[in-house]
């Protein structure tokens, strides 16, 4: 089975960070989102992993490299425009060959592995044609993965055969959902995808939608298996969900320490402070990662807090955030949940005039403090 993840797009939900950098390198605890992705697929034995690129090619391919560190064969296929999802397998037919393989959007983040996904087809499969396991039934040659959610409306749903074993139906953002289970961005599919790829028109936002293609498969009489999601799924392509799976992901890391922390300095809660990091005259409250050769400085790091490599935060208070590497915060009072770029440098403004200065990128929000 090979791998298939989609790492290009237009990102335009995470401006202004994604005017300069691929929103799958965004990092969660100080890892980019993209790499869970490539562990999770090498650990439910994946090796032969195509990555989608797009205008961000150069930075995921510098960070990916050829997949020797994660233990997998990566070969990149670009895709000139972000035509649909459905469009990524059609430029990646060369690749996928007639192989099966599971498909998985480059900036989700799953908590339960693909093992289980993988092997409840597999085993779907088998009992299919072995009659002590219920067989011979119809044989799933695809397979989505659905979860539970409150506003079916503002996802794909699926609807189910009356005994719940097959998907029957799959409609885009229904205005009247035929169920609350929405489709979540993991698929395994076969080689008639490549069929029904080819035979679907675009949708009315212009894009070849995965949907579709999975619809014409059920259409032409082929069982579509579902599986339903154990655990959290977030998209972090979206400031407030990316703050969401920090925090989650930083619940479920190990202290080690490897920085230096001084004798004015308390460090509290689960906390991993990287090589040549300094803290000095600071208090870190976990969960936290602090990144390699960063200084934190008579300041206060709060849970849920993810600062990037070589940053300096001096004076500062700060919780629930995600900063990038190399950025500069120098005597803020209170800062929570944001998400602070690459380079970035956040500072007091002079005493007087009281006035405040910005230099902000397309597409930036900030909110200001006052005490009136
Ligand atoms: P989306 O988040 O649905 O789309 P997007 O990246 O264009 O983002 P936005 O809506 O904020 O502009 O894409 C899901 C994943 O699939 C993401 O990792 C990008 C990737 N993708 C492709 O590789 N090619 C495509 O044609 C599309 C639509 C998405």
């Amino acid at each position: 089975m090979k791998g298939l993840i989609l790492s290009g797009g237009a990102g335009t939900r995470l401006r202004p960070i994604t005017h300069t950098s691929a929103k799958q390198l965004v990092p969660i605890a100080n890892k980019p989102v993209l790499f869970y992705g490539i562990e999770d697929m090498a650990r439910a034995g994946i090796t032969d992993i195509g990555i989608i690129v797009g205008d961000t090619r150069e930075e995921i391919i510098g960070a990916v490299g050829d997949g020797t560190k994660f233990g997998v064969n990566v070969t990149y296929i670009p895709q000139d425009q972000p035509l649909g999802l459905a469009h990524c397998v059609v430029v990646a037919r060369e690749f996928l060959g007639d192989d099966e393989f599971v498909m998985y959007l480059g900036d989700n983040m799953l908590e339960q592995g693909l093992d289980t996904f993988i092997a409840g087809f597999m085993a779907a499969r088998e009992a299919s044609v072995t009659p002590a396991l219920g067989g011979p039934t119809p044989t799933p040659r695809a397979q989505i993965l659905l979860a539970e959610v409150d506003d079916p409306s503002s996802f794909g749903v699926a609807a189910l055969s009356p005994d719940g074993r097959s998907v029957v139906r799959l409609v885009e953002k229904p205005r009247d959902p035929p169920s609350n289970l929405a489709l979540v961005g993991v698929y395994l599919l076969g080689p008639s995808i490549h069929e029904a790829v080819a035979a679907i028109e675009p949708s009315a936002r212009g894009e070849l939608e995965i949907t579709d293609a999975i619809q014409w498969l059920i259409d032409r009489g082929e069982t579509v298996r579902h599986e339903i999601l154990s655990g959290w799924w977030l998209d972090t392509g979206k400031k407030d969900p990316l703050l969401e799976c920090n925090r989650l992901v930083l619940d479920t890391i190990r202290t080690d320490i490897s920085g230096h922390v001084d004798d004015g300095s308390r460090v509290e809660g689960r906390v991993r402070v990287g090589e040549g990091a300094q803290i000095v005259n600071s208090t870190v409250h976990g969960p936290a990662v602090i990144g390699d050769g960063t200084r934190i400085e008579n300041t206060h790091v709060g849970p849920f807090t993810s600062i990037g490599e070589h940053c300096v935060i001096v004076d500062t208070e700060i919780d629930n955030s995600v900063v990038l590497r190399e950025s500069s915060i120098v005597g803020v009072p209170r800062l929570t949940e944001s998400l602070i770029g690459r380079w970035v440098e956040v500072r007091p403004a002079p005493q007087r005039p009281r006035a405040t200065r910005l230099m902000l990128g397309d597409h930036s929000t900030v909110e200001i403090g006052s005490d009136a």
